[in-house]
């Protein structure tokens, strides 16, 4: 049979829930894809630091990134370090020798996609491919779903839960009536925060993934630093003591919509919701996506937005598709003349 090999940077939280299902569906694999799947290296930061998984039998933990650039047996380079300088580095030269890259580094994509794209169009081999389904809300098929299933329509609006960090933690501060730094620990015990949770807190977790929404739905290249972005930092208990006097809870939000001119505004931001509406019981590390467009009129996607087993299930899913021999979605959608028209200010409180 014949071998895909992998080097994946990263055996934290991400990396080690793919080498598991990668370990525990090895022989459905390869009956799926024809091949053998093997996970050849996989480089961390601290190599005498315990795992949490079972190494591959073959498989070596190694600290330079050259020894799985630089090794031409390794066909697939899977990026789960996070971060967007070295990060940066990798990918771009995993590409650049030939290695279909995965990756579910949100950060890296909304900060320097134009440079991947431009990389990936100048690139001699179309079989190198750059795959990201977990970069959006983990374990949630977005990515996949607004590459293939709105070529017809036309998206008038991306809007929902899009970080399973703060979800999980203002859950547990309405519901649980926890602290937000209790919240915080546990949500970071769980392996949902950010190597550095200021990204969750801050919002700005969810702004890299609504700045890749809106490339994706409108074909637009936004600066980050342009998309309004409140995280959950000043809440306190009495805020929530005020939604639930009013009939509802606080979520935050990203919100891109195209307004009547055709231009889009976009913002993150804690919001407050009704108990009646859907978002309010969306409730943990799970996050909800609304898609409001001209055919299907509302498409919302539910499911496990952060967390070890949901996010290598998307990375898995890229994965395979590579050794398929897949190659059917557009990195991203083409780019248009949208217009970004920022406006919504005046939601902030
Ligand atoms: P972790 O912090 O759990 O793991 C990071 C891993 O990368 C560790 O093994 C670490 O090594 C290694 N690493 C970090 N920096 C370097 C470096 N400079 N050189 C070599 N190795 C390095 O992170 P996660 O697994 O949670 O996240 C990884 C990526 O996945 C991030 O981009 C994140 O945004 C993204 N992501 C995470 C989700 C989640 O729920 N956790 C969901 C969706 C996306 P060592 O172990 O030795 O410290
Ligand atoms: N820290 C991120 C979150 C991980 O909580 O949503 C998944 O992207």
């Amino acid at each position: 049979t014949p071998t895909v090999t992998l080097g994946i940077f990263g055996g934290g939280t991400v990396g080690g829930g793919i080498v598991e299902i990668l370990s525990k569906k090895q022989s459905y694999f390869q009956q799926l894809t024809g091949k053998n799947i093997v996970v050849k290296k996989i480089c961390v930061r601290d190599a005498s630091k315990p795992r949490d998984f079972a190494l591959p039998e073959g498989c070596t933990i190694v600290t330079s990134y050259d020894d799985i650039l630089n090794d031409d047996t390794i066909d697939y380079a899977v990026e789960v370090m996070g971060g967007t300088t070295d990060a940066k580095d990798v990918v771009m030269s995993a590409l650049q020798k030939g290695k279909s890259v995965v990756t579910a580094n949100k950060a890296l994509i909304a900060k320097d996609l134009p440079e991947i794209e431009k990389l990936l169009s100048s690139l001699d081999s179309s079989g190198t491919q750059f795959r990201y389904e977990a970069a959006v809300c983990g374990g949630i098929p977005v990515i996949r779903s607004m590459q293939s299933d709105f070529v017809g329509d036309t998206i008038q609006q991306v809007s929902g839960i899009i970080n399973g960090c703060t979800n999980f933690m203002l859950t547990a501060m309405d519901r649980d009536k926890k602290s937000y730094e209790d919240a915080l620990a546990q949500a970071s015990e769980l392996g949902y925060a950010e190597a550095d949770p200021t990204l969750d807190v801050g919002g700005f977790d969810a702004r890299s993934k609504l700045k890749i929404l809106m490339r994706l739905a409108y074909g637009m290249d936004v600066d980050e630093d342009e998309i309004s972005c409140r995280g959950i930092t000043e809440l306190t208990k009495i805020d929530f003591e005020y939604a639930k006097t009013l009939g509802g809870t606080i979520k935050l939000l990203g919100v891109a919509s195209k307004n009547d001119k055709g231009s889009v505004s976009a913002f993150i931001s804690p919001c407050y919701v009704t108990n009646d509406d859907p978002l309010s019981s969306v409730n943990g590390a799970t996050n909800a996506i609304e898609i409001v467009s001209d055919n299907l009129v509302s498409s919302i996607y539910i499911g496990q937005g952060a967390g070890r087993y949901p996010t290598a299930n998307s990375c898995i899913n890229d994965i395979v598709a590579l050794a398929k021999g897949d190659t059917t979605p557009l990195p991203f959608n083409p780019k248009s003349e949208t217009k970004f028209a920022n406006n919504y200010e005046s939601v902030f409180f």
